[in-house]
């Protein structure tokens, strides 16, 4: 069945691929994000790739007015509202001990109040137009465990709260059978892990990476975002019609495996 979905965080890495993998299942997809050119060349993309209808729609998810206008347009002009992925994010790492107080509140604003205003919002629009629906919120291995490197506690922080708010969420939106629930990407190759680095800097943080992986990731490499996206694209879809309040765990392995190695 064709199906409208609203991406947060379209114009980049998992929201992007997601946006994609929406296009070729020939559904319509709205792209927002804060980069409202990039998320317009996303669009595009989109449209190439088969998506039936497509809008892009610049927006701050932590702007409650950005987020219900781009659910407005997209419910009203685009034929409804059947599915949600709220992708928008951000890291900044720093040691817990010069972790500055603006660094914490940035990321859990971003992070975990955008995730709640985008939710609130979507919940909202389906029960306006009376849709079912399902929402997918990305969360990380670091609400789980903490990172090896350290320095994760803001980010952390944010995605174990998107944990547990997707687990309450869930319930409360059931009665009107709107799901919701998690995607849990590993590392994956986006321009996240290489924040603030170009050109030569970022080939080399890449090599690292990859090194990294094949040493300490079970699957021996990084995610694709494709990956991500189409894991995210089974919640959104009718094949998942009876998962809700659920984590998936996309992570090669990651967070099965123990440091110990006796
Ligand atoms: N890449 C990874 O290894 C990884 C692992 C686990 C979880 N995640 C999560 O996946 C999600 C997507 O990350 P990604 O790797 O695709 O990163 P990315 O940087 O490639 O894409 C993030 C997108 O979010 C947008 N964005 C950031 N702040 C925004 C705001 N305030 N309002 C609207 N848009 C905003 C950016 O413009 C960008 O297009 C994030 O929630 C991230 O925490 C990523």
């Amino acid at each position: 069945m064709t199906k409208t979905v609203l991406i947060t965080g379209g114009a980049n890495g998992i929201g992007r691929a997601a946006a994609l993998e929406a296009a070729r299942r020939g559904w319509s997809v709205g792209v927002v994000d804060k980069d409202a050119a990039r998320a317009h060349e996303v669009a595009a993309e989109a449209r190439r790739d088969g998506a039936r209808r497509v809008r892009a729609i610049g927006a701050d998810v932590t702007d409650e007015q950005d987020l219900l206008n781009a659910f407005e347009v997209v419910a009203t002009t685009m034929g409804g509202l059947d599915g949600v992925v709220a992708s928008a994010g951000i890291e900044i790492n720093a040691p817990l001990l010069n972790m500055p107080l603006e660094t914490w509140q940035r990321v859990l604003e971003v992070n975990l109040t955008g995730t709640f205003l985008t939710v609130r919002a979507a919940a909202h629009a389906m029960v306006n137009i009376k849709a079912t629906g399902s929402i997918v919120c990305v969360s990380s291995p670091s609400a789980f465990v903490g990172f090896a490197g350290g320095s994760n506690s803001a980010y952390g922080a944010s995605k174990g709260g998107i944990s547990a708010f997707v687990r309450a969420a869930a319930i409360d939106l059931a009665r009107h059978k709107i799901r919701v629930n998690a995607v849990v990407p590993g590392a994956t190759d986006t321009s996240m892990l290489y924040f603030g680095l170009s050109g030569v800097a970022r080939d080399a943080e890449r090599e690292r990476l990859r090194a990294a992986s094949a040493r300490q990731i079970p699957l021996g490499r990084m995610a694709e975002p494709s990956e991500i996206a189409c894991a995210a694209v089974w919640l959104l879809s009718d094949d998942a019609s009876y998962v809700t309040g659920s984590h998936l765990v996309c992570d090669g392995g990651l967070t099965a495996k123990s440091a110990n190695d006796f």
